[in-house]
């Protein structure tokens, strides 16, 4: 184990004592306070909207509609972006598309008087009728372009089998609203915008922004150096960012707009409402001869959103005839978008359930059938895996949970008035490496500077990318100093995907691997060291040494000296091998639950939650474990708690906060522990890690249906687990 391996969270310090700066707090003289109006329709075109009463308000810099908006350039002809369609043109035209939709933006001088004007607006609408439920609607699905239809062997052969399982589950629509709300301050320097905000890629805030505007993405400054969480929401630049902008141009002056709560709900994503088939057989020895998996989510009028729902049905298990389809269905709601796990947590949910089902059927251990068909290798792509220690994740579970009290036949297990019921679920997610820059220096002080501007929204990349440029180096990790979050840094990529890690930290690896070859040529020409030959010197700890002779030593700092230099840079590009394409790199994840169910109250407790996972290596173990967790007790409240309900006659959420949408707690969950194989990856890349941010998540509402089941009989496929469900 490294030494850097256990440091603390390096933004610990600046989170918990209030000097970390995000975003709507950075200090901005003259900036004004707007806030978005929302439609009160969830479809239609505004017929009038009154806004003579909030202009006329005191302190009231600008109202902005469709009325009166200056159409930004890149209105005209809108660029595709990844495999998203259009995002909605916020004041575009006088359609309403989804429920408290933006129609007006209202800027003051101050908050109160901005929340005073928005109040006097008034619209009056030719409504729609609207369509928000995906179950009336199902039929109506197309394929999207990049998720066609996948058959291996005999098309839907499961049918063929001794023992088939056949079963429907739905999630309902989940929302990431992290704590720290989306919030942006927009200012404009000329044609030139400046915008503090809530994003997890800098360089994708960049080129969203400048498409929207007409302008090259070079000229747009974004600052999102901290993240209060995001989950995933801030994957996507979304209207209100265009609206803040909209806005600073409009008054010339800085604006800054933070969504309420309600908001959140309706304005920035969701995890979509999804329906999934499943049809799985084997044969009576429990071997898997067919598994078919069909989901159909819902995404928005009109922007294609799509995810990876039934991606892991086709890998994940040994198994012949396999075939899995994917449709979508536009609804009359905000864009979803990418939630932690994004597609797996929804598909593993309905896979790991009716692996369960179909385990029960057979009177098998559920992890004796996992067992017994278990993937040698990856089918879909033809492929040998990179490293996995799925394996490895079954027995740590199985050992820290008690699954040797744990009886196939339900509800055969009491303590006291309790049923006791033990479940698991595998999660896995793909390992992927984004091209990433990061620029290393050494300073005359000793201190190593890391630049990127890739932001951390919370997992502990600053901390990952300490530990690493402070193992290659062996500068202590308190004089490494990381810059990151902006534009104007070397390029790094997008938080998300689990892929920040391998990208990020694969390129302070090299380029502090660079930097310590730079130093030692540089070295190699001093007086100390001008007899030794160059492929005798290492560096450690801030000098370069001859390997034969530690006498002869010169510090870093003295060479910059002598050569009259301030610091010592590289610049460095890394991205993922050729050797790696031979490969199928995934991580994998098994979370395993003990509950504990009052039969008259319907009460579930989660008595013991155990989450282990085959990440490669562990840069570090502290903020490795807070991932875990955190994204364990994201699928908890996937399982237990979680739904975003519409009132389907006016197309709007009912329960827009946290009051009435729940979310785990601390007394919720009695005890919970991480394990990690912690095994390096010999193919991923230069540090063996393989990502972890998702696989947190994926698997553990199935394992809590499966527990539930387990203890009471009762199988529920709906989400979430509410007690009404097991009465
Ligand atoms: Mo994650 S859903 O890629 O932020």
């Amino acid at each position: 184990m490294s030494k850097t391996s256990n440091i603390n969270r390096v933004d610990g310090f600046a989170k918990v004592t209030g000097s970390a700066t995000y975003s709507a707090e950075y200090k901005t003289p003259g900036v004004a306070y707007a806030c978005l109006v929302g439609s009160t329709i969830a479809k239609g075109r505004i017929k009038t909207i009154d806004t003579k009463k909030a202009e006329w308000a005191p302190g009231v810099l600008a109202v902005i509609t469709h009325l009166n908006v200056d159409k930004p350039a890149g209105y005209e002809q809108p660029k595709k972006r990844d495999n998203l369609g259009q995002p909605l043109q916020i004041f575009k035209d006088d359609s309403v598309r989804y429920y408290d939709q933006p129609i007006a933006l209202v800027i003051a001088d101050t908050f109160e008087r901005m929340q005073y004007a928005a109040s006097l607006i008034k619209a009056d609408y030719l409504k729609e009728d609207h369509s928000t439920e995906l179950e009336k609607v199902k039929d109506k699905g197309k394929t999207p372009e990049r998720a066609k239809d996948y058959h291996r062997g005999v098309e839907d052969g499961y049918k063929n089998a001794e023992v088939i399982l056949e079963e429907e589950y739905t999630i309902p629509t989940e929302v990431h609203n992290p704590m720290e709300l989306a919030n942006i301050i927009a200012k404009w320097d000329g044609n030139k915008p400046t915008l503090y905000t809530k994003s997890q890629g800098v360089e994708g805030t960049r080129r969203s922004v400048g498409d929207v505007f007409g302008i090259p993405a070079a000229d747009v400054s974004v600052n999102s150096e901290y993240l209060g969480g995001a989950f995933g929401m801030g994957l996507h630049t979304w209207p209100y960012e265009i609206a803040a902008l909209i806005g600073a141009k409009k008054i010339n002056r800085p604006v800054k707009l933070v969504l309420h709560r309600e908001q959140m709900f309706t304005n920035v994503g969701f995890r979509p409402y999804t329906i999934q088939k499943m049809g799985l057989g084997a044969t009576k020895e429990g071997k898997l001869t067919g598994l078919t998996h069909e989901a159909i989510a819902m995404t928005s009028s009109y922007e294609d959103f799509m995810e990876g729902t039934v991606n892991m049905s086709r890998f994940i298990y040994d198994c012949a005839n396999v075939s899995t389809r994917y449709r979508i269905v536009p609804l009359d709601t905000c864009t979803p978008i990418w939630m932690r796990g994004p597609g797996e947590a929804t598909g593993s949910f309905a896979l790991e359930s009716a692996m369960d089902e179909l385990a029960h059927k057979l009177d098998m251990d559920p992890i004796e059938f996992r067992k017994l068909n278990y993937a040698e290798k990856d089918l879909e792509q033809n492929k040998p895996w990179s490293s996995k220690y799925l394996l490895e994740c079954y027995e740590g579970g199985m050992e820290r949970i008690g699954w040797k009290n744990r009886k196939n036949k339900p509800g055969s297990v009491r303590e006291g008035e309790w049923l006791v019921g033990y479940g698991m679920g595998t999660g896995t997610f793909g390992c992927y490496r984004s091209p990433t820059s990061v620029k290393a220096k050494f300073l005359t002080n000793g201190t190593l500077v890391l630049q990127c501007s890739v932001n951390d929204m919370g997992p502990g990349t600053a901390t990952m990318m300490t530990a690493i440029g402070a193992d290659v180096t062996g500068i202590p990790s308190e004089n490494v100093i990381i810059e990151m979050g902006k534009s104007g840094l070397a390029k790094g990529p997008t938080q998300g995907g689990s892929a920040t890690t391998s990208s990020v930290g694969s390129a302070v690896n090299d380029s502090c691997q660079l930097l310590i070859t730079k130093a030692i040529e540089l070295a190699s020409k001093s007086e100390a060291l001008k007899n030794v030959p160059i492929t005798d010197l290492a560096f450690a700890n801030g000098s370069i040494t001859s390997k034969k002779d530690s006498s002869k030593r010169v510090s870093l700092v003295e060479v910059l000296n002598a050569n009259k230099l301030e610091e010592l840079v590289v610049e460095n590009e890394s991205k993922a091998s050729e050797e790696a394409k031979k490969y199928s790199i995934y991580s994998f994840s098994v979370h395993f639950v003990k509950v504990l169910i009052n039969p008259n109250l319907g009460k579930i407790r989660l008595a013991h939650v155990v989450s282990c996972a085959d990440i490669g290596t562990v840069i570090n173990q502290k903020t490795s474990a807070g991932q875990m967790y955190g994204g364990a007790v994201g699928g908890i409240g996937m399982g237990l708690m979680e739904s975003l309900e519409i009132d389907h006659r006016f197309g709007r959420p009912i329960n827009n906060n946290f009051a009435d949408y729940h979310v785990p707690v601390n007394a919720d969950i009695e005890k919970q522990e991480v394990f990690f194989v912690n095994k390096k990856d010999p193919i991923s890349n230069p540090m063996g890690t393989k990502g972890l941010g998702e696989t947190a998540l994926v698997g553990m509402a199935p394992a809590i249906a499966n527990a539930v089941f387990n203890a009471t009989g009762i199988r529920v496929r709906d989400l979430p687990i509410t007690l009404d469900k097991i009465l």
